[in-house]
């Protein structure tokens, strides 16, 4: 898949752009906060539909405007598609091809990214909800079910919690209880698919992720993935393949810890609170790994992403690498840049054009930017 073309109006530091791709490779060379990151920002947005920097999209509306609007041409299976999205204070209208798509989940998917950025070398050490959003991310392009279940999912959470709080104030509430219940079973529904599906995702991810591992270490380092499930654990399962793993016993497991949950004010087990493991030669990396050996387990899965979205699609993404150059050292850093096939779009960010090796410029169109203008060099 390609993008041909990037229109955006007032998106963050930008007025009025329009620029038009390279197939292959496009660089991005510019100083600090000129408006780099901003051009992959937009890209990240025309495909899951929202940012990977705010959590609220609005802030990408230019300040002292009142809606932004980006849109682009596609390429995918020799046809042509157009990717719009505008968003205001009050939400969002997306289109593709014209036809207007109210809900996000009928958006997302069309156009597939990964992204590697600075922030990802926080995926190992840092909260197990970076590790979540990883595999969300990554589902949210391929499965429109997955998708609409993990936001229904979320939405039962949020009631259910709120339930948990209002029953700790108003203890002898018999309605209280039954609806508790009747939640609990809707959310164990959800929770089984939602977790048979990513351990699914997190074995078949594992296997291009460990190949790329020991590639990236010189067969030195062995990269072991694991899904910690909280479901699993309680169950005392190994498997979500084990016929107890079911949902009128998971929605029993959920129950029989209501006490605890009422005390607290929240779900104590489930999907929102699963986490990936790591493991180098069997130690785990969260405690022990150093620097470097993060950087290769990042950059190990982000390579393993792409040939898993091209496994599913049947096209590979798009890769949006912003400002990881200078994260890597030249070993790694020419690992990544050997990976990308020529049958990958790849968009670089870089303070530095002489980041980029001279082969990689002969097939590619360089941009600079300055203060969200953007001359085109050849
Ligand atoms: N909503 C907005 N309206 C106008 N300008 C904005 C808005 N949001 C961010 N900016 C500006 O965009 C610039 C940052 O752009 P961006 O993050 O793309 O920089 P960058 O070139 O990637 O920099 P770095 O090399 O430091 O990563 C800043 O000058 C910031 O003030
Ligand atoms: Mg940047």
């Amino acid at each position: 898949m390609k993008i041909n073309n990037l229109n955006l109006l007032y998106f963050r530091n930008y007025d009025h752009l329009y620029i038009e791709f390279h197939p292959k490779l496009n660089i991005l060379v510019g100083e600090n906060a000129n408006g780099k990151t901003n051009i992959i920002e937009s890209i990240f947005l025309l495909a899951l539909g929202k940012s990977f920097r705010t959590k609220r999209d609005s802030e990408c509306i230019k300040f002292n405007q009142e809606v932004t609007c980006m849109s682009c041409v596609i390429e995918k299976n020799c046809s042509e598609k157009d990717i719009m999205l505008a968003i205001n204070n009050k939400g969002k209208n997306a289109k593709i091809s014209g036809i207007k798509k109210n809900k996000l989940t009928d958006f997302v998917g069309e156009l597939n990214v990964v992204l590697f950025s600075p922030e990802d070398l926080q995926l190992v050490k840092g909260a197990p909800a970076l590790r979540r959003e990883f595999i969300d991310r990554e589902f949210y392009q391929i499965s429109k079910k997955y998708h609409r279940c993990s936001l229904m999912y979320k939405h039962l959470l949020k009631q259910r919690n709120s339930l948990l709080k209002d029953i700790r104030k108003n203890r002898d509430d018999e309605l209280s209880i039954i609806y508790l219940e009747t939640l609990t079973s809707q959310l164990a529904k959800l929770a089984v698919y939602l977790t048979r599906e990513r351990v699914n995702f997190v074995n078949k991810i594992s296997i291009f992720a460990e190949k790329n591992m020991l590639d990236i270490s010189d067969g030195k380092e062995k990269l072991k993935i694991v899904y910690k499930s909280s479901l699993l654990e309680s169950m005392n399962l190994e498997s979500t393949d084990n016929s107890d793993f079911n949902e009128n016993n998971i929605s029993s497991i959920i129950m029989s810890r209501s006490k605890e949950d009422i005390y607290n004010g929240n779900t104590k087990i489930g999907p929102h609170q699963d986490d990936l493991i790591f493991f180098i030669n069997d130690v785990e990396a969260r405690q022990f790994a150093s620097q470097g050996q993060q950087r290769s387990i990042v950059l190990s899965l982000r390579l393993a992403e792409i040939y898993f979205l091209k496994e599913y699609t049947g096209e590979y993404p798009i890769l949006l690498l912003d400002d990881v150059l200078s994260e890597l050292d030249s070993f790694r850093q020419n690992k990544l840049l050997d990976s990308i096939n020529e049958n990958i779009q790849t968009f670089i960010t870089t303070p530095d054009i002489k980041e980029i090796k001279e082969n990689l410029l002969k097939q590619s169109k360089v941009f600079y930017i300055k203060n969200g203008i953007i001359t085109e060099n050849n």
